[in-house]
């Protein structure tokens, strides 16, 4: 077989750059996209890796990136939708303009990326588009409405899609991560405030900043992306170093699920 093509999206840190060296070990060619090629750290050398840039808010970007990709190594075999960052604060304090960037890069950007492969994945009749979506997809977290607003759509989208895609010879895949150690909790967070949620907001920072540092690192969500874009089989959901939340939140009644989140916060901010 020839070697097969992975086009990743977000690729300069975290989970997006642990795909990018995953893929790349597997003997895979990566056309790994960022917003800021000058500052990625792969060896640039490597006859099947291609960095380019793309910001997944801007169209012509995008064009220009899914082409090159397409130029250089033939054809897109596996789409990675993984740029994002999370919006995090009171809904009561989120300006119109955070919440449209945050819907624009976690989802419409997901979209368009999306809309410029598939064209040619249709035209060879096969394919798989992963989305990065997040347990946050699945059950809501305090203070990062937004956010979850974008992974639900994720889910729902996706569960939507593969139904579309599947006559074109498309497979697609969500992956479920929990809190990973990466920039998206530090760097890459965005936060909103609002003066009447100061005092719980300042409880979610405190326990948000200790947690980054206990959290699984992003290659255990590299290796689940892996498999899900290889392993051929139609299943839609990949939960990836989810934790006991998915569990929990299955099996508990709502007013247990509510305290047990509400104690969590409680305890991990002291
Ligand atoms: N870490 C977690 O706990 C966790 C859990 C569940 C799901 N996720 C999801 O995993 C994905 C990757 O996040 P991460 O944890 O690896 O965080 P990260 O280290 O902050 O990486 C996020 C990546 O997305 C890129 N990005 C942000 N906005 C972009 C835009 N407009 N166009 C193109 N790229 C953009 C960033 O690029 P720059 O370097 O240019 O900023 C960066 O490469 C996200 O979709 C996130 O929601 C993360």
């Amino acid at each position: 077989m020839s070697t097969r093509t992975v086009l990743i999206t977000g690729a300069s840190s975290g989970i997006g750059e642990a795909t990018a060296r995953h893929f790349l070990a597997a003997g895979w060619n990566v056309a790994a996209c960022m917003r800021s090629p000058a500052r990625h750290s792969f060896d640039a050398d490597s006859a099947h890796l291609a960095v380019l840039r793309m910001d997944v808010t801007d169209e012509a970007s995008i064009a220009s990136a899914t082409e090159a990709a397409m130029q250089r190594f033939g054809a897109i075999d596996v789409l990675v939708n993984n740029a994002g960052y999370a919006l995090l604060g009171p809904l009561e304090g989120l300006s119109a303009t955070q919440l449209r960037r945050q819907l624009e890069t976690n989802l419409v950007g997901l979209v368009a990326v999306t809309q410029h492969v598939l064209p040619g994945m249709r035209a060879r009749r096969t394919g798989v588009i992963v989305n990065i979506a997040s347990i946050g997809g699945r059950m809501g977290f305090p203070f990062a409405a937004a956010y979850h607003a974008t992974k639900f759509a994720v889910e729902g989208l996706s569960e939507s899609m593969r139904f579309e895609l599947q006559a074109h010879g498309i497979r697609v895949k969500v992956i479920e991560p929990g809190p990973i150690r990466t920039n998206f909790l530090g760097g890459s967070a965005e936060w909103a405030g609002h003066e009447a949620y100061a005092v719980e907001m300042a409880k979610f920072r405190t326990m948000s900043d200790r947690l980054n540092a206990t959290l699984p690192t992003p290659g255990r969500v590299a290796a689940v992306v892996f498999r899900a874009a290889t392993d051929g089989s139609d299943r839609l959901r990949y939960p990836a170093a989810a934790g006991p939340f998915p569990l929990l939140h299955r099996l508990l009644p709502d007013a247990l699920w509510r305290r047990l989140i509400m104690h969590e916060l409680a305890r991990r901010s002291r």
